[in-house]
């Protein structure tokens, strides 16, 4: 197998697939150029993986472009896309709105894509706009095994709503745990109480997961509330850190103890890296 793409050069770095390097630059007037080196002429069938983490719409200017050159050159690509961007407006939350996913899946579509993978989208029901064979692919068997090797006390996997609990659950499997998720309860007219559904996590350690940790807000009021539990040692960790908007110094302000996530956006606390899980999926393909 041959392997290419511009954004996740890390983890391609880690694939056991040949190489085939990509060019890439601007024109003075900032349009992007793309070639790639003439080895790939002789090529049938590539896996790129190109990963949409900011500037979303640079990286996916450059995926465009590369998908465009292998359809004229008559190459079956398997796109893996760690982290899909724009998977947030999945929908019409205002009349008049561009369903920014369906678009880019759209596009996606017109190049006839021999198979298609991403990690733990945001919202899985995105996928079926996918005209080819697509899989969601969840990292929860990488961070599980990630925090293995922490040194957790009486660990509890907690996420920060329901929404996420098949990833607490996931995590809590592999770490042999318990999980739970963060509820919201109406105390009284004015008065609502956010807390653990379930489990007391009084000196115990958390790992709050989720799919991302995009401006830390979420996470930040989890801490906060599980610091208030009496919760020993609280890790934030999440598939995608976008880490925007000051999110750093949010979670760190709210005595978060550890931040993880993996390397489908490169961040010095992206210490998880996915291509396992690439070679896994192609393994069951070819
Ligand atoms: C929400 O549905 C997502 O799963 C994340 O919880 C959310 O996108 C995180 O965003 P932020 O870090 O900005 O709170």
């Amino acid at each position: 197998m041959y392997v290419t793409g511009i954004s996740s050069k890390s983890i391609i770095e880690k694939l056991p697939y040949e190489k085939i390097d990509v060019e890439y630059r601007r024109f003075p007037d900032g349009e992007m150029y793309i070639r790639f080196e003439e080895k790939i002429k002789k090529i049938r069938e590539l896996l790129i993986v190109q990963s949409l983490y900011p500037p979303q719409d640079v990286h996916l200017i450059q995926l465009f472009f590369m998908l465009d050159a292998c359809k004229e050159l008559n190459i079956n690509v398997h796109l893996f896309i760690p982290y899909l961007a724009y998977a947030r407006q999945d929908k019409r939350f205002k009349d008049y709105e561009c369903i920014s996913s369906k678009t880019v899946l759209n596009i996606l579509n017109s190049f006839n894509l021999k198979s298609f993978y991403t990690i733990d989208v945001h919202e899985k029901k995105l996928l079926k706009h996918i005209k080819t064979e697509s899989k969601n692919v969840t990292a929860t068997s990488i961070i599980g095994r990630y925090l293995r090797e922490e040194d957790l006390k009486d660990p509890v996997i907690i996420s920060p709503d329901k929404g996420a609990i098949d990833i607490a659950r996931r995590v809590a499997e592999i770490l042999n745990c318990e999980y739970d998720y963060l509820e919201k309860k109406r105390i009284s007219g004015d008065t609502v109480e956010t807390r653990p559904k379930n489990i007391d996590t009084r000196g115990r350690d958390v790992v709050i997961v989720d799919d991302m940790i995009s401006t830390g807000g979420t996470m930040a009021r989890a801490c906060e509330i599980l610091k208030k539990e009496g919760t020993r040692k609280v890790l934030a960790g999440a598939t995608h850190l976008l880490m925007v908007g000051g999110a750093e110094e949010k979670l760190k302000g709210a005595g978060i103890d550890k931040i993880f996530g993996t390397d489908s956006v490169p961040h010095k606390y992206s210490s998880i890296s996915v291509a396992p899980l690439i070679e896994g999926e192609l393994k069951i393909m070819l």
